[in-house]
């Protein structure tokens, strides 16, 4: 069924979870608007990023993507894009450090809008209204005017993620990623808790790889490759106009591209394989991702693959497994089997957040740090028997110290969540937290190549 691909050939197409806007004169106007936009990234920094996926896929290079679950309109600051990135470049010296392998880093932000829903509608105090479909849609207070979805959020997502981006690349080429900065900041870490300290050896280890290079005169201030990072982007492609509308053809190439983001992901509730998603992504050259759950047969994995990435281009298509912890061995090793029997170069990432939520007693949603990390334990078990790269982590946080996630480096608990509990959608690890993982990612993958 591969008729001829255009930007607006999903449209033929069922789309899953798009919202049902009121006024359509006012949707085309927005849709209108952004297309005459100028694109938020180049295609030549997605063709990068792809080759760099291509050495994940080829077990030379490990992917960290994280960000928030839900980016918000209403906590749109400086401070809180800097403590993101802040995380992120931390987890990342460990991750290099200990995997002795480059590690790709793709956010979760400047773009990371829309919210798929388990139902058009849900109950809030005694009323029921249609869902909250993330900042990109429409609001989350509980009345009925602010669910309505307006299009002008369309244009102001966009106008967001502009300034983000923006951001992003002053302070990831300006000396903010400094290694021997953030080196510090993890060193604060490890020095300031008890859970920290039991990382100090990795960070002495880490401490004296630094000063060997500085007495080698190998520093920071006089080289690029030590003080500046490609940070790249990356949102759910879910609402498809908006998406549709940042789509251009690059002029190098006359390959088409979705320039609303580096990179692009299916969720596990839009993958179906006639769906408007599969069919809107597969003609964009962008690397893109789709996510995988525990109830997806292993014939429609190949199909997606097959349908995703037909020539096999490695670094084009990264399958993000959200298992849950019980599940995740079981359910990845026939699935890891198959792709590679059928030749599919892919990047394999382990989404440990979204098979593990669960609502606390006090009705928060919640998920524990154990649970987070024994999926990931279980993703590279899965790995090692099949002897394929366990290639990455996909994980929700945020640069701010809340209580939304249980356990961790301040061993959190149910009483602590009412305290900052400030996500607008799923709990996020915090900064301390999301350290703390990849310090144990650390000794993991480490156990395991040993
Ligand atoms: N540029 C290298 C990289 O991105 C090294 C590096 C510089 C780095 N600053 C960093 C790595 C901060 C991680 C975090 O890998
Ligand atoms: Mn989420």
């Amino acid at each position: 069924m591969n008729t001829v691909w255009t930007p607006s050939s999903w449209k033929e197409h069922p789309a899953a979870q798009q919202p049902d806007w009121p006024d359509h004169d006012r949707l085309d106007s927005a849709l209108k608007t952004l297309s005459a936009y100028p694109p938020l990234v180049f295609a030549g920094e997605a063709r990068s990023l792809q080759a760099q996926l291509g050495q994940v896929a080829a077990g030379n290079a490990f992917l960290l993507q994280a960000g928030d679950c839900a980016e918000s309109f209403e906590e749109f600051s400086a401070d809180s894009i800097r403590e993101k990135l802040r995380v992120i470049l931390q987890m990342a010296v460990v991750m290099t450090y200990s995997m002795g392998v480059p590690v790709v880093k793709v956010g979760r932000i400047a773009g990371q809008f829309a919210k798929p829903r388990s139902s058009p509608t849900e109950r809030v105090g005694d009323l029921e209204l249609p869902s909250f479909r993330g900042h990109i849609v429409n609001d989350q207070g509980p009345f009925a005017e602010a669910r309505v979805p307006d299009p002008n959020r369309l244009v102001q997502a966009y106008h967001q993620s502009s300034s983000t981006l923006n951001l992003l690349r002053a302070f990831t080429k300006g000396g903010f990623a400094d290694l021997s900065r953030v080196h510090a900041w993890n060193q604060e870490f490890v020095a300031g808790s008890p859970e920290g300290r039991r990382y100090d050896q990795l960070a002495s280890e880490i401490d004296r790889a630094m000063r060997f290079m500085r007495a080698c005169s190998v520093d920071t201030e006089s080289n690029p490759n030590l003080r500046e990072v490609d940070v790249y982007t990356s949102h759910e492609a879910l609402i498809l106009g908006y998406e549709e509308a940042l789509t251009r053809q690059d002029t190098l190439t006359n390959q088409w591209y979705d320039c609303s983001a580096h990179m692009l992901w299916i969720g596990d509730r839009t993958h179906q394989i006639d769906g408007a998603h599969v069919e809107f992504l597969r003609g964009v050259g962008n690397p893109i991702g789709c996510k995988i759950g525990p109830t997806t047969p292993v014939a429609e994995v190949l199909e997606l693959c097959e349908r995703l990435n037909p020539s096999r281009v490695p670094g084009r298509l990264t399958l993000v497994s959200r298992m849950g912890a019980d599940a995740v061995t079981d359910k990845l090793r026939p699935i890891l089997r198959a792709v590679t029997d059928a030749g599919h170069p892919v990047v394999w990432a382990c989404d440990p957040m979204h098979g593990n939520t669960y609502t606390a007693p006090n009705g928060r949603k919640t998920r524990h740090f154990d649970v987070i990390l024994q999926e990931i334990a279980g993703f590279v078990a899965a790995h090692r028997a099949e002897n394929t790269w366990p290639g990455g982590i996909h994980v929700e946080l945020t640069g701010a110290n809340v209580t939304e996630c249980l356990g961790g480096a301040d061993a959190l608990s149910d009483t602590d969540l009412d305290s900052r509990y400030e996500t607008i959608c799923d709990p996020r690890l915090n900064g301390r937290q999301s350290l703390d993982l990849a310090f144990r990612l650390a000794e993991l993958v480490t156990a395991a190549t040993a």
